[in-house]
């Protein structure tokens, strides 16, 4: 994976509405919700400006972390409502055909069977462009609807995740690539010596196989994984393909990539093994002014507590409640008994002020959770070429979070891939005919 050092691009559209992004200009407007033109828009628009992929995180969830359950996140639409996104890729497929696309399934509540089925039949309709994120879910909401009355903790969502991960690769490896023999002459479809049964038994998961699927383009859909935590960034090492991480400097950048490195030897894996799409949010204007003058707009336009209820669905406790001058650091121990996001809340208190207060945070939370930038196209292409060298040149940009869409797409893919393609860092067009791990190769 990645065995070039072109800054790869994809875009992250799981929250394209949600941030109260559905209120400002370039937002949704003239497109019905969770209607197919607004997504077969975004994936011309990424096809556009040369990205890689269009990604999809998901959470199968109603944030209920307030006094009244769910109704400030339902009103207010933060990370509500949340559609399965599963049904628009065949659909952007068609009208993006150099395109990847990465879905979302949790290791926690999906069954690996179920999975790899489900991806090598995209990988069949993509033509072989599909990423699975595989995710080990962390929101209570989302525990209860799939029948748990306590979420597991996380070292067991990860314990799960690996036998999980392990299942699936099994399968799509169940049937050999030359398998399928069409032959009508002698009245033989498929060989059935190069198909295998699975026979796993394991801890969580009995699986007898083999996949009833014929081998998928990519024969393994590209894997991505998320998790910051030390059991995140293991199950990446072993695993993964790609990770999708979410540092705030570049120094945490490359202190990331050194871990990653570490462990990945450990795994007899190499560093180019397992590409990183570093999480960044943009906002861009012509000039410096105008870029200045969007965000501005963009963040009066969000109410006041919006930071508190951000970090609330984030780390599992109601912010609105604590004192306002608390230390944020003083929240630690109740977040990490949450079992939830430790691993990126231990990158804020690594990265923030160690004295900042909840109220604070709050105020800064929505613009500057995530790494970011706010400027001209050259300000926002020194920004991001600082984080891909930081990162080894060894993967790319997921433009992340507090991204209104299709306007501030439109809006990068015309000021800032045209600056990237100047200084070398992004492809100018498409390899002829590939699979989206070529793509991440070449
Ligand atoms: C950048 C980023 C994106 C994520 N996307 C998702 C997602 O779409 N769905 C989900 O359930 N979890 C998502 N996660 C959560 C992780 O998979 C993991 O469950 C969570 O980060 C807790 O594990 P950790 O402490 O190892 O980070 C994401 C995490 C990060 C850091």
């Amino acid at each position: 994976m990645c065995q070039s050092e072109t800054m790869h691009l994809a875009v992250d559209i799981s929250f394209a509405h949600t941030d109260y992004l559905w209120g400002i200009p370039g937002s949704w407007q003239g497109y019905q919700y969770y209607g197919p033109d607004f997504y077969e828009d975004v994936a011309r628009i990424a096809q556009r400006g040369m990205f890689d992929m269009v990604f999809f995180g998901d959470a199968a969830e109603t944030p209920e972390h307030f006094d009244d359950g769910f109704s400030v996140p339902v009103r207010k639409g933060v990370r509500w409502p949340k559609h399965d996104m599963t049904p628009m890729i065949p659909l952007m497929a068609r009208v993006a055909p150099k395109l990847g696309f990465g879905l979302t399934m949790s290791t926690t509540y999906h069954h690996p069977f179920h999975v790899a089925r489900m991806f090598a039949s995209l990988d069949h309709v993509t033509q072989g462009r599909m990423a699975w994120n595989a995710v080990t879910s962390a929101y209570k909401n989302e525990a209860a609807n799939y029948g748990f009355e306590k979420m597991m903790p996380a070292a067991e969502r990860y314990a799960r995740a690996r036998e999980h991960l392990e299942v699936v690769q099994k399968l799509w490896a169940s049937v050999e690539p030359d398998a399928i023999r069409l032959d009508r002459e002698n009245g033989i479809f498929a060989e059935p010596s190069k198909v295998h049964f699975v026979d796993h038994k394991g801890e969580y998961y009995n699986v007898r196989g083999p996949l009833p699927c014929i081998p998928s383009p990519q024969g393994k859909p590209v894997i991505i994984q998320a998790g910051q935590s030390d059991d995140g960034l293991n199950l990446a090492a072993r695993h993964a393909d790609m990770q999708f991480v979410q540092r705030r400097t570049a120094a945490s950048i490359t202190d990331h990539r050194t871990r990653l490195d570490g462990l990945l030897e450990k795994h007899g894996r190499q560093s180019r093994d397992l590409g990183v799409f570093w999480a960044v949010r943009t906002q861009v204007g012509e000039t410096r002014e105008d870029a200045l003058r969007k965000e501005r707009f963009y963040l009066d336009s969000v109410p006041g507590n919006a930071g508190l209820i951000e970090l609330s669905i984030w780390y599992g406790i109601d912010f609105t409640k604590l004192d306002p001058k608390m230390k944020l650091a003083d929240a630690a121990e109740a977040i990490r008994a949450e079992q939830v996001m430790w691993g990126t809340f231990q990158e804020i208190l690594k990265t923030e002020d160690p004295d900042i207060t909840v109220e604070e945070m709050g105020r800064k939370m929505l613009a500057t959770r995530s790494n970011h930038v706010i400027g001209s196209p050259k300000e926002v292409a020194d920004h991001l070429e600082e984080a891909h060298v930081a990162g080894g040149r060894n993967g790319g940009i997921i433009l992340a979070r507090s991204f209104a869409a299709p306007g501030m797409l439109r809006d990068f893919v015309e000021l800032v891939v045209p600056e990237l393609q100047r200084r070398g860092l992004v492809r100018k067009e498409y390899p002829e005919r590939v699979t989206l791990r070529g793509l991440l190769d070449s």
